[in-house]
C-alpha cells in the first residue's frame, strides 16, 4: 500500500515537473564560428554559451536546430523555433518581420582571400569571384555595392548555404574572396590559409530574435543578457571566444 502510493507520489511529481520544465527551441546556422559551430556531435560556440547561460538563469531547456540562414527568419515566423541565435545582425528590413533583443555584440564585415598570395584590397576590381553566405549581410553589401552598381558580373557572386562550403572553395580557388563578418573571418584565419584583406565599416549589432508580439520571452532575453553584462558573464565569453 505504501509503496502504491509512493508510486503514484512519483509520478504525479514527475508530470508536475515536466510541465513546468519549458524547452526553447533555438535556431541557428552553425557554421559561424566562433558564434556556432559543430565540435564532435555538439553544438557549441559563444551564441550557444549565451543562450544556455540565459537558460540557466530563467530555468528552460535549449534545443538548438541548425537550419539554412535565410530560413532562420521564415522558421521562426511559421512557429518552427522560438529564438533566433546566429550572430544575426539588427537591420531595419528584418526588424519589419520579427522582434529583435537589445544588441550583445558588434562586426564588420571582412574581405577574405586565400593566404601567401600578397592579394590585396584591388583584388575587389579586378571581377573576382566572390563567396558570400545567402541572405546575409556580406551578401546584400556585395549585391547593392558591387552588382547593382556595376562593378560585379552577378555571374560572379556565388551565394553558399555554409560557410564551411565557401571557406573551401576559396581554400581550391573556385572563388577568390569571401565576405563576411569580421569575427568570423578572423577565426578562419586561425584555423584555415586564409586572410583578411580588408574591412568594411558596416558597423553591425548583432540581436536575437523572436516572433513578433511575443513580449514575455523578449523581455526574459533582454533581462538575461544585461544580467550577463553585469556580472562579467559576458566578458568571460568573450575572453573564452576571442582571444
Ligand atoms: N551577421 C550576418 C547577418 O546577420 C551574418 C550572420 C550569419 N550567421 C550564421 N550563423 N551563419 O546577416
Amino acid at each position: 500500500m505504501v509503496k502504491k502510493t509512493v508510486l503514484v507520489c512519483i509520478i504525479l511529481f514527475s508530470f508536475v515537473f515536466s510541465a513546468f520544465s519549458v524547452t526553447y527551441v533555438v535556431g541557428t546556422e552553425a557554421s559561424f564560428p566562433p558564434f556556432e559551430y559543430v565540435e564532435g556531435e555538439e553544438f557549441v560556440g559563444f551564441d550557444m554559451d549565451l543562450i544556455r547561460e540565459i537558460g540557466k538563469m530563467y530555468g528552460f531547456d535549449v534545443e538548438i536546430r541548425d537550419i539554412s540562414f535565410d530560413s532562420l527568419i521564415p522558421s521562426l515566423i511559421t512557429g518552427n523555433i522560438n529564438i533566433i541565435v546566429a550572430g544575426m545582425t539588427i537591420t531595419e528590413e528584418r526588424e519589419r518581420v520579427v522582434d529583435f533583443t537589445i544588441p550583445y555584440f558588434s562586426a564588420d564585415q571582412s574581405i577574405m582571400v586565400r593566404s601567401g598570395e600578397s592579394t590585396n584590397l584591388t583584388v575587389l576590381f579586378m571581377k573576382p569571384k566572390i563567396g558570400v553566405q545567402t541572405g546575409t549581410t556580406g551578401d546584400l553589401w556585395v549585391t547593392e555595392n558591387l552588382v547593382e552598381a556595376g562593378f560585379l558580373p552577378k555571374a560572379n557572386l556565388i551565394r553558399y548555404d555554409t560557410f564551411n562550403f565557401a571557406v573551401r572553395d576559396l581554400i581550391n580557388k573556385n572563388l577568390d574572396a569571401i565576405v563576411l563578418d569580421n569575427p568570423v573571418a578572423e577565426r578562419f584565419t586561425k584555423t584555415d590559409p586564409v586572410e583578411i584583406v580588408g574591412i568594411i565599416k558596416t558597423n553591425e549589432n548583432y540581436g536575437m530574435a523572436v516572433a513578433p508580439g511575443n513580449e514575455d520571452l523578449l523581455n526574459m532575453l533582454n533581462e538575461g543578457i544585461t544580467k550577463l553584462q553585469e556580472t562579467g558573464k559576458m566578458d568571460e565569453l568573450i575572453g573564452k571566444y576571442f582571444k
